[in-house]
């Protein structure tokens, strides 16, 4: 890829109080886990920092199970009718000294990670499928993203574990209301304060169902930021409020029938009253 397409100025980012000491553990260390639940700001932070320290948008790859080694080293393949060995996203962003992001790094087969750990020790790597040797630049970084849950429940405890060795690990915390009110002013700047402030209230009412010490830390029982955020775009969208909150809020519970029983009796009593 050209410089050109990738030398973006920062996006418009507001630095959350968390920002500082993980800009720390970026400067002083190559690989950086970003551990926190979906929404908490952990691909947002990664973008910023790597445009932040390099001027370049990081690579970005989303960790799966199907991964294998070919798709970070790359693979011999046709390019102008000749073949050619053909780098992978890892070597990509070795080259180009752009900061690597993969989110979801538990998803991805342990055996497959394990090959990228040696970016850990060394200035130089050599590439195991193409056997190119490749200099490691001092400030290469490896941000690598997952959520709680993931990181404790997947696989081999042992190996899991000299997996993460390597890295320092920032917990992310949840976005506070507060936060969550100020990037929706920040990001919508055209949204009056009034209708951030009826956000605000509904997503005061949804965004946790279950006692606070019943919060098992898991996805499903919480709404992030991203849901207080669609709401709004509904609502800028010209949808009421009701059909709004249903959309963006009540429908994130479904994935547990208890709990989106319990937001639509929620709606509905608020409705009725
Ligand atoms: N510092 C920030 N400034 C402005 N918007 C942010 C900031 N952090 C997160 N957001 C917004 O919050 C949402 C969730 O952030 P994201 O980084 O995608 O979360 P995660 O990767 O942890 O799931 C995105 O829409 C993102 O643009
Ligand atoms: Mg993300």
């Amino acid at each position: 890829m050209k410089k050109s397409n990738v030398a973006v100025e920062h996006r418009d980012t507001v630095a959350l109080p968390w920002y500082e000491e993980c800009e720390i553990a970026v400067r002083s260390h190559p690989l950086v886990m970003l551990v926190g639940k979906p929404g908490c700001g952990k691909s947002r932070f990664a973008d910023w920092i790597s445009r932040k320290h390099t001027g370049l948008a990081p690579v970005v790859t989303q960790g799966t199970p199907n991964m294998e080694r070919y798709d970070f080293w790359g693979s011999t393949g046709l390019k102008d009718g000749a073949t050619e060995f053909i780098d992978g996203r890892m070597v990509e962003s070795l080259k180009s000294n752009r900061f690597m992001v993969i989110d979801d790094w538990m998803a991805i087969p342990p055996e497959v990670r394990g090959e990228l750990l040696p970016l850990r020790a060394s200035d130089t790597v050599v590439n195991p499928l193409s056997k190119e040797e490749i200099k490691l630049s001092a400030s290469w970084r490896l941000l690598a993203t997952t959520n709680p849950e993931s990181a404790r429940c997947r696989g081999n405890a042992a190996v899991a574990r000299a997996l993460l060795d390597g890295f320092v690990v920032c917990e992310i915390p949840d976005m506070t209301t507060d936060m969550i009110a100020d990037l929706l002013h920040h990001n919508f700047p055209d949204a009056s304060k009034a209708m951030v402030d009826a956000v605000m209230d509904e997503f005061g009412k949804f965004r946790r169902l279950l006692p606070g010490d019943r919060d098992s830390g898991d996805a499903t029982t919480e709404l992030s930021y991203r849901a207080a955020e669609q709401t709004l775009k509904l609502l800028l969208g010209g949808m009421r409020m009701s059909s709004a909150v249903k959309m963006a809020m009540i429908g994130k519970y479904i994935l547990d029938e208890d709990l989106h029983r319990a937001a639509k009796l929620k709606a509905d009593f608020a409705e009725a009253t």
